[in-house]
């Protein structure tokens, strides 16, 4: 092999290396996507021609690999202690007391962090490189995810050079906290909810199970990230903890940035406080504040008792879980037969509300929490403020506690028999005339995201099905028959009805892809439903498409097309949609009509456009419809797949976001005058960074 090409693939890597870096470190990208992917693609191709260039820091490593990872056991250097918790005052201040009295008076500082809710680790580098990483275990020795690990595009395999008094390092471990950014993790969730698989109950459980999974291929693509809080090192001299968190910034580390220097326990206190009334704003759970000895030769002084240091403690937040007693398991029934147990609880108060109801998600979480009638639970409440059954408190568990056994018959009016599909980790109802269903799928039907109905919420529905007024969804647009007798009811009056009836005729002038969600079609969430409006255009042509045509679209698999095939195949589904029809209700959009796309304008064609703030001349709708039209995109969210941000007035984060990707930013005029053709020489582009 000619050298040149080792050459070149050493300078691939080290600048794919930097890329990642900003990209990722710093949140400030130098380069495209597409050039990184074709650096990326050209070291890719060098190494599979040379598999002798391939090095353990290559970004070519992050992705995984198909062999199965065993974990062997592995000590740590040094004990990974844990740190005593508190939620007190109290006891805040005992540990202030506790130091300063440990330290004889002597002057010191505190460090305090947040303390970031997911999985510790501690990660070895050898001369620059990361070699091994291993989880906490049990303190003195953990399992080696080195692998897995790998796959945290914000980890550097390599580190920076960086020098401490002309001596540099390159021997070391480092330590901190693996963890999923809430968004991302709802992102996941959503997305395996609609394929139906298992979701995870939060952040943190998502993580630990990722990293211990046995294919890293897997493993790349959970949205892991780490932040780092731990340097030890023999190569040089360390003083302090803060200066211990810049070194780590300096070799390539993610390092929160809020952490702060504080000279007395009421600054910690006041931070502790502070960051309790802001953590929602974090795109990360945090649990609490951690607060340090700033000193190193300090934290020495002062030692451990146990397995937890002196110099350091977590401070948690309060009310965000509480422990009450388990009084029973009911089932809940939702739309599509889906059962959900929830867990009926003893009233607790807990992060501001009282709350007497949880999820148990499914029978496997209640098997593997093995949680019984009569115990005693802990329950949380996160970021998404649905509350949470977390744990088993074992100690408080009477001898009589049964397992629970999931029930077989539906306790619905109808006490139809549960079944499990195969693969599927829900019990369903499938009894096609189960009054739970029905309500939830009337209510799904006329909801914000779906029809849109304005005046049907739940309870209408509730009590209208009560009556027997409604008995499919299609019975709305005969409601106006009841103008009296709804006029009637308690607490309703001639203006209330009038409201109501005009929500409903106003609803029958729905996009299609919000009738086509609010059909309720097994895996047919709103993203999907968008994809099968555009590619159709009407219901009867989507009726009438085939599991292979569906499968066409990208996003769509097996699964969610045989799922609307056998929902059109079923001759009560065809009805329903001639009632509406038949109603006039609108089953087509209007612009599909022509020719279905005009791929002419190619500033939009496969671009994909998140739009942000409000527009003078178009509501969102129309101008995504119009990006649609011309086979562009549009997304919610900002990522470095975005290709034009459309700014309104009053664009807030996303735009912010925008800039620091580089992404390119227009406003509505450009927007326009691409709409009628473009003009390159005349480009009304706000910015066009990166
Ligand atoms: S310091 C001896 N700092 O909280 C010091 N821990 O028991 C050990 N954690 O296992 C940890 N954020 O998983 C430290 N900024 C932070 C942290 C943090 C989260 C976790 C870590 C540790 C547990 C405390």
């Amino acid at each position: 092999m000619m050298p040149s090409l080792s050459e070149r693939a050493r300078l691939l890597r080290e600048q794919l290396q930097e890329h990642n870096y900003r990209y990722y470190v710093l949140n400030d990208p130098a380069i495209s996507d597409r050039e990184f992917d074709a650096m990326l693609e050209e070291l890719q191709e060098l190494e599979r021609q040379y598999p002798e260039l391939v090095t353990i820091d290559s970004p070519t490593q992050r992705v995984g690999s198909d062999l199965s990872n065993e974990f062997p056991t592995i000590p740590h250097a040094r004990p990974m202690l844990s740190l005593a918790n508190t939620y007190s005052e109290e006891d805040a201040r005992e540990f202030d007391r506790r130091v300063r009295e440990g330290l004889g008076e002597e002057p010191f500082e505190y460090v305090a962090e947040l303390k970031i809710d997911g999985v510790a680790v501690s990660l070895v580098y050898e001369e620059g490189l990361f070699v091994r990483g291993v989880t906490r275990g049990n303190g003195e020795q953990g399992d080696e995810i080195t692998q897995n690990l790998r796959t945290i595009q914000s980890l550097p395999l390599r580190v920076r050079d960086v020098e401490v008094d002309g001596v540099p390092l390159r021997n070391f471990e480092v330590r901190g906290e693996v963890y999923m950014n809430v968004e991302a993790f709802n992102a996941m969730n959503r997305e395996r909810e609609s394929r139906g698989e298992k979701t995870f109950a939060n952040p943190r459980n998502s993580t630990a199970g990722s990293l211990k999974m046995l294919d890293s291929k897997l493993v790349a693509e959970r949205p892991l990230n780490i932040f780092l809080y731990y340097l030890w090192t023999d190569d040089v001299r360390l003083q302090s903890h803060h200066e211990n968190l810049d070194l780590l910034s300096q070799l390539g580390f993610a390092v929160n940035p809020n952490a702060e220097r504080c000279r007395t326990i009421d600054q910690v206190l006041s931070y502790w406080q502070i960051w309790g009334e802001r953590r929602e704003s974090l795109p990360y759970e945090i649990d609490g504040v951690v607060v340090k000895v700033d000193s190193l030769a300090q934290q020495e002084e002062l030692g451990q008792i146990a397995k937890s240091p002196r110099w350091a403690m977590a401070w948690k937040f309060e009310t965000w879980s509480a422990r009450t007693k388990l009084n029973d398991i009911t089932i809940q029934v939702g739309r599509s037969g889906r059962v959900t147990p929830v867990a009926e609880l003893e009233p607790v108060f807990l992060a501001g509300s009282t709350v007497s109801r949880a999820t148990l998600h499914n029978a496997d979480f209640i098997a593997e929490l093995d949680v019984r009638i009569g115990d005693t639970v802990e329950i949380e409440k996160g970021g998404d403020v649905i509350p949470k059954v977390n744990q088993v408190v074992l100690e408080d568990r009477s001898p009589q506690a049964e397992p629970y056994h999931f029930p077989t018959i539906c306790p619905c009016p109808v006490e139809s028999t549960l079944v499990r599909p195969e693969e599927e980790v829900n019990y369903f109802c499938v009894h096609a005339e189960c009054p739970w269903q029905l309500r939830g799928r009337i209510e799904h039907f006329a909801s914000r995201g779906a029809m849109d109905i304005e005046g049907l919420g739940e309870k209408v529905v509730d009590q209208f099905v009560t009556l027997g007024w409604l008995a499919d969804f299609a019975d709305i647009y005969e409601l106006h028959k009841r103008r009296d007798e709804i006029a009637a009811l308690e607490r309703w009056g001639d203006k209330s009805v009038e409201n109501l009836l005009a929500g409903i005729e106003q609803s029958k002038d729905r996009l299609l892809w919000q009738l086509i969600f609010g059909l309720g079609i097994r895996h047919v969430g709103s993203s999907v439903a968008r994809l099968l409006a555009r590619r159709f255009g009407s219901i009867d042509k989507l009726a009438e498409a085939t599991a292979e045509e569906l499968e066409e679209i990208d996003e769509i698999g097996p699964h969610i097309a045989g799922s609307i095939v056998n929902y059109f195949s079923e001759e009560k589904n065809r009805q329903r949609i001639e009632r509406l029809r038949d109603a006039g209700v609108r089953t087509e959009d209007p612009q599909v009509e022509a020719p279905a796309l005009n791929l002419s304008n190619e500033f939009f064609v496969d671009k994909t456009f998140v739009l942000t703030g409000t527009l003078a001349h178009f509501t969102r709708d129309e101008a995504a419809a119009e990006i649609e039209k011309r086979g562009g995109k549009t997304s919610s969210s900002v990522s470095k797949k975005t290709d034009y941000i459309l700014a309104g007035e009053k664009a807030g984060s996303k735009l912010e976001k925008g800039v620091k990707l580089g992404v390119a930013i227009i406003d509505e005029d450009e927007f326009t005058r691409q709409l009628q053709g473009g003009s390159e020489e005349e480009s009304g582009q706000l910015s066009m960074l990166g």
